[in-house]
């Protein structure tokens, strides 16, 4: 059985334990053996990344691997090779592949049609890496995730649908502030009520802020969104910003996220973004920790 990434629905909480602790011992320096040794990532971008793509470079060559970084334009997908025959060829090259797309159907494919692990380095549906990577902040943060309560301002996006997912698995409290226009979809609602998750969703950023251990938020405009609805956006999601005044109605020690790229004046103001409760860089260097983890289980290294 091939060990693919792809979202958060379907891992027992016990394997992603083992890759937040396993990238924890990572990041501590106590772990330090390169147990990818010989094996090969390709990731292919069909959208621009800073985070995704560095980290998972910098930790397959650092866990002792090698990389290939490819866009399909280079590629003959770009000519109609279908993207089953890719898969198929790549598999015989390559040992794992991260995809970033803007249609996750495309990535499931991809993982069906070949015989190695793929990862989900991205697509309009989920997030996983980056959602790992902040369960593993959370905990250094504030001891566990558990019981905590995580509002999202905003909109209801790949990011915030891993979140919930999320919440399932590790059991806390996630508020959703969304205008009605870029709600979560009901499909992933429905799948948190069943799945027995306290998942609150609002349209009053303060109702969802108010006592959180954590706010976070997320650019307005994803990759797979349409730039014509740019404005609208822009619009209908203003209200949701993150502001200081916003901030005062969490906690005092309430802390803010954002897995960037971030702008400021939109989803966030620039003093929070910036500000002493802000942990962003923090969150943004795990994504290297983490991603050594993911590729180790991937491999079956963990
Ligand atoms: N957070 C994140 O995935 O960043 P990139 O788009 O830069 O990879
Ligand atoms: N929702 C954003 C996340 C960026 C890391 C996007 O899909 O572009």
């Amino acid at each position: 059985m091939k060990r693919h990434f792809l979202d958060l629905s379907n891992f027992d909480l016990s394997v992603l334990r083992s890759i937040i602790d396993d990238a924890k011992l990572r990041k501590s320096g106590e772990l330090n053996d390169k147990p990818l040794d010989g094996k090969t990532l390709a990731m292919i971008f069909e959208k621009q990344s800073t985070r995704t793509r560095i980290s998972f470079e910098v930790a397959m060559k650092k866990m002792g691997g090698d990389v290939i970084v490819l866009s399909p334009k280079d590629m003959l997908l770009s000519k109609g090779e279908t993207l089953e025959d890719t898969a198929k060829v790549m598999s015989r090259y390559v040992d794992i592949v991260v995809i970033r797309s803007p249609d996750h159907e495309k990535v499931i494919a991809f993982s069906e049609a070949g015989s190695v692990p793929v990862v989900n380095g991205l697509t309009d549906y989920a997030h996983p890496c980056q959602i790992l990577a902040d369960m593993l902040t959370i905990e250094e943060k504030l001891g566990t995730v558990e019981g905590k309560v995580i509002a999202w301002c905003g909109d209801g996006n790949n990011m915030a649908r891993d979140f919930v997912f999320a919440s399932a698995k590790f059991g806390f409290e996630f508020r959703i502030a969304t205008p009605p226009e870029y709600a979560m979809d009901d499909e992933t609602i429905a799948w948190a009520h069943k799945a027995g998750a306290r998942v609150i969703t609002t349209n009053d950023p303060v109702e969802a802020v108010a006592g959180a251990d954590v706010v976070m938020t997320d650019t307005w405009v994803s990759i797979g969104d349409s730039p014509a609805e740019s404005d609208q956006r822009m619009k209908l999601l203003r209200p949701f910003t993150v502001t200081q005044d916003l901030m005062a109605h969490a906690g005092d020690s309430c802390l803010f996220m954002h897995c960037l790229p971030a702008y400021r004046g939109n989803e966030v103001e620039a003093d929070v973004m910036d500000g002493v409760r802000s942990i962003v860089w923090d969150q943004a260097e795990n994504r290297l920790h983490i991603q050594k983890s993911i590729l180790a289980w991937c491999l079956e290294k963990l």
